[in-house]
């Protein structure tokens, strides 16, 4: 039915499909880069007005994590995917984009939803520029192995936490029996005969990307693969099941050995994808950070595990549903270590957030990063704010304050941000907060959501008066 719709719709599907890109690509362009009117560059910013307690309802997204592999994945598929609750975010858009420059039909149906058809890609379209700017685009390497028996992808870019080696990804593809190679910014890789082959690959490091890389190439390859040691966090299974939905054989995501049973073909079909687990923990731990009480709407209360009895830990009452919980803070916040880990322990994508939390807890915190090298550059923001924190190595030992202070700061990254907006809110005065084009990768309209649970939070648009100047 689908497939008919296409083939009599060309002239409207591309219709729609420009349109879909103007709007998209003006969203990314007008944050994630520079937004450009004429010769005049502007820079994003929002401001906070901090002090409001949090009350009402929010929903969530489409897990972040999933979707920047699973519209990947979709390169596989012959046929019509489509594509639901995909998040609205810049990550998101650019890999659209990549495929649709590859030579993708991609359809808007709605915000939320999309279809794509990767029946004719080619290799050759690949727009590196594109590439080098996310961190995800590394699923290229697996997706077009898979379907193409080569690949040819830049360097994955991305949020900075400290060095960030792709090995285990390389391993994994060399062991299904490609020729890989790094040279110049770029991963090369061949398949003899353009054909993979199943295998064992034991991950060295538990590692979430090497896992998802290597179960969207071995779902094409021939004969079983076995992936020992793998990563189990919700957006593996929500992989595989998208895999599955098209056809692929795919067992065992959620524990630590995967086996994936190559098919030939890859078909078209329908998926929902997964709410945003740390988009969910980042509301709680505003609510958290502000006091009040909020409804956490379309979320799996299974996923927040390691989150809630964190928080439940340190004073904050949760109460949980079947698809939403409830989140309220009255009394005081409780001091609590924390150790980030692989799932199921504490995500090290929600420490930045819960650290600001622990900043206004009643004594000495110690949280310890498991997983990243450097993922602290953001308490010298939280510092402007009269944090009190002192970061050794892998761990910082925050010693509680009555109350932060508005100042100017900057994202560092995306946690990073969420982490120093979560502190403008509770803060007394007002924040500014720079470079907030990291946070909309990652966060579908974090300034019109924290508004409706009653924040005060502007995001504006100025010129940038450098950038304009030397163009
Ligand atoms: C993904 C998430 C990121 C999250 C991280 C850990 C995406 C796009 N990003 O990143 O938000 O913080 O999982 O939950 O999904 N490592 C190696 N060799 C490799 C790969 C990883 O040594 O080939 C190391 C890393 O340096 C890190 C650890 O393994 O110390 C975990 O990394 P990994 O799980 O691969 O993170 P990403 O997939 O890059």
């Amino acid at each position: 039915m689908i497939d008919t719709d296409f083939a009599f719709m060309g002239d409207y599907v591309l219709f729609s499909f420009g349109y879909y890109l103007s709007l998209r690509v003006s969203y990314i362009m007008r944050c994630a880069i520079f937004s450009r009117h004429g010769k005049v560059y502007h820079l994003d910013k929002y401001i906070i007005r901090g002090g409001n307690p949090l009350f009402g309802e929010v929903e969530i997204s489409g897990a972040k994590n999933a979707a920047v592999a699973i519209i990947p994945a979709a390169l596989m598929v012959e046929g019509v995917c489509r594509i639901e609750n995909i998040p609205q975010i810049s990550d998101a858009d650019m890999l659209l984009t990549i495929l649709s420059e590859m030579g993708a039909k991609v359809r808007t149906i709605n915000k939320n939803t999309v279809e794509i058809d990767c029946t004719s890609v080619c290799r050759e379209g690949a727009p590196y520029d594109l590439m080098r700017k996310i961190r995800a685009s590394y699923y290229l390497i697996g997706a077009m192995l898979g379907r193409f028996g080569s690949a040819k992808t830049t360097m994955p870019g991305g949020c900075n936490f400290g060095v960030r080696p792709i090995d285990q990804h390389i391993k994994g593809m060399t062991a299904l029996g490609a020729h890989v190679e790094v040279k110049g910014g770029f991963v090369y890789a061949e398949a003899p005969n353009g054909v993979l082959t199943g295998n064992k690959v034991y991950l060295d490091k538990v590692s979430v990307g090497a896992t998802m890389n290597i179960m969207i190439a071995a779902s094409k390859a021939q004969g079983k693969t076995t992936i020992e040691n793998a990563a189990r966090e919700p957006h593996i299974v929500d992989l595989a099941n998208f895999l599955n939905s098209m056809g692929a054989d795919v067992r065992g995501a959620g524990t630590d050995t995967i086996k994936i049973y190559g098919v030939e073909k890859l078909h078209g079909g329908t998926y929902t994808i997964i709410p945003d687990q740390i988009e969910a923990g980042t509301y709680m731990a505003a609510v958290a950070a502000t006091g009040g009480e909020i409804t956490i709407k379309n979320v799996i209360p299974k996923h927040l595990d390691c989150i809630s009895a964190k928080l439940r830990e340190m004073g904050v009452e949760i109460d949980e549903y079947p698809d939403y919980v409830v989140v309220r803070r009255m009394g005081k916040l409780t001091r609590a270590n924390v150790k980030t880990q692989p799932y199921p322990g504490f995500p090290t994508d929600m420490q930045p957030q819960i650290s600001t939390v622990l900043c206004l807890a009643e004594g000495t915190s110690v949280v310890t990063e498991g997983v990243w090298d450097n993922r602290y550059k953001y308490i010298s923001e939280l510092k402007k704010m009269g944090a009190e924190v002192q970061v050794d190595g892998k761990t910082a030992v925050i010693e509680g304050v009555p109350f932060l202070t508005g100042a100017p700061v900057a994202a560092c990254d995306l946690r990073a941000g969420a982490a120093v907006v979560i502190a403008g809110l509770c803060a007394k005065g007002e924040t500014v907060v720079e470079d907030v084009s990291y946070i909309e990768r990652g966060y579908q309209d974090l300034v019109g959501k924290l508004n409706n649970l009653g924040a005060d939070i502007v995001c504006v648009s100025e010129p940038d008066e450098y950038t304009s100047a030397v163009v």
